[in-house]
């Protein structure tokens, strides 16, 4: 069963939508479910995160914690930023049941998609920061 909070993220979800000219754009997929998660990032001149949007096609536990990333994101560093992870995530949504955790690994993983992102158009090197294990960016698009 979805915990009160996790109900409440699927049915009034946060930052919802899309940053135009965004910072860092992170898409990530799950092959197995088919789900499909995109984190936009925008980071002001002192490397803070000033504002984060994301887009999901997927299950209600995918759209939950990718909106509970946004928020737990937003205002943090790109260094801390990086230290949200899918366990930090669950634990802001009062837990997950065991078959959707893969569902807030994919929140992780769109963040350190979008941060890599980010890196990249800056030239920077972020601590600790691992090039995502695959950027659906273009695949996605060509669906759109
Ligand atoms: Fe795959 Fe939720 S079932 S992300």
């Amino acid at each position: 069963m979805y915990s009160k909070k996790v109900m409440d993220y699927f049915m009034n979800p946060r930052n919802m939508g899309e940053i135009e000219n965004a910072s860092g754009v992170g898409t990530v997929g799950n092959a197995k479910c088919g789900d499909i998660m995109r984190m936009y990032l925008k980071v002001n001149e002192k490397g803070i995160i000033e504002e984060v949007k994301f887009k999901t096609f997927g299950c209600g536990a995918a759209i939950a914690t990718s909106s509970m990333a946004t928020e737990l994101v937003v205002g943090k560093t790109v260094q801390e930023a990086l230290k949200v992870t899918n366990k930090a995530v669950a634990e802001a949504l009062d837990g997950l049941p065991a078959n959707k955790v893969h569902c807030s690994l994919l929140a992780e993983e769109a963040i350190n998609a979008a941060l890599w992102d980010y890196a990249e158009k800056n030239s920077i090197k972020i601590e600790g920061l691992k090039q995502p294990k695959k950027d659906v960016h273009e695949e996605y698009l060509e669906e759109e």
